[in-house]
């Protein structure tokens, strides 16, 4: 069956991979590209629309044009965002500051919440429906065993919270809506790049290797499921 979906973060690794396993899936699939950057098109079914996840008006105007088509039956936020020039994840305390500690929670937390607002209401309501969030395994509070990484925990640990309270929202409008969080594992990107030494032999994935795995997790998750945090081989990931 053909599916109206979009994906946000279009021009990131993982998102970018999303786009070609939906593109490829089914030719006649309706996809929007959402994206700072544009995407290349490598098919006339997909449609680029420019978004900065940090505006709330470049957020409304995105959903209003996407509003144009649908309603929609998949949308996967693959927007993210761990280090850039002057921001590095924290190892100790005392390299926690304000405007790093803000700048991630934007990216990684409000962001995600203002796309919830204005983009579930462009999700079906009367048939099954999936809203993601790339979230991560170091977002989970019962896993932390070594610390670190304050900002960029926390802000995931914030995202999962939100995933739980839409999911509540969301199901008493369509119960067979599904809004979950996805952890890919480590993957070869522009995000996981400067933290790639320590992975061990096999485990970093290609985007596409990872976005295989999370599509079939998709394909195989139920309503009942929904509210919760799911890896890339479709092992829960406790809170
Ligand atoms: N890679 C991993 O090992 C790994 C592990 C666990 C979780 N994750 C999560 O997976 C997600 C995708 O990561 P990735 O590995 O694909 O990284 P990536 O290639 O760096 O992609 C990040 C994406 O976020 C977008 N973005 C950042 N700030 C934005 C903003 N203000 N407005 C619009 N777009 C913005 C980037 O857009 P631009 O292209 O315009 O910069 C890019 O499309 C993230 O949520 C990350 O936390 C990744």
């Amino acid at each position: 069956m053909t599916k109206n979906i979009i994906i946000i973060g279009s021009s990131g690794a993982i998102g970018s991979s999303f786009l070609k396993h939906y593109a490829e899936e089914d030719k006649n699939n309706i996809i929007y590209a959402l994206s700072r950057s544009e995407a290349a098109s490598p098919s006339s079914n997909i449609h680029n629309v420019s978004i900065d996840i940090e505006s709330d008006s470049s957020i409304s105007n995105a959903s209003s044009i996407c509003s144009e088509a649908g309603p929609f039956d998949i949308i996967i936020v693959t927007t993210g965002m761990l280090s850039d020039e002057n921001i590095s994840p924290e190892k100790s305390l005392r390299h926690l500051n304000k405007e790093s500690l803000s700048k991630i929670f934007s990216v990684n937390t409000l962001g995600p919440a203002l796309i919830a607002k204005y983009f579930i209401p462009l999700l079906k309501k009367d048939a099954p429906s999936f809203l993601g969030f790339l979230s991560a395994r170091v977002g989970s509070i019962s896993d932390n065993r070594i610390g670190g990484w304050y900002s960029y925990r926390a802000s995931k640990a914030a995202l999962n919270m939100i995933i739980k309270s839409l999911s509540i929202e969301v199901a008493r409008n369509n119960p067979q809506s599904i809004v979950a969080g996805l952890h890919p594992g480590t993957v070869d990107s522009k995000l996981s790049k400067p933290f790639q030494g320590n992975v061990s032999e096999g485990k970093l994935f290609t985007p596409d290797y990872s976005v295989s795995k999370m599509a079939e997790v998709i394909s195989n998750l139920k309503p009942e499921n929904s509210g919760s945090c799911f890896a890339w081989d479709g092992e829960e990931i406790e809170f």
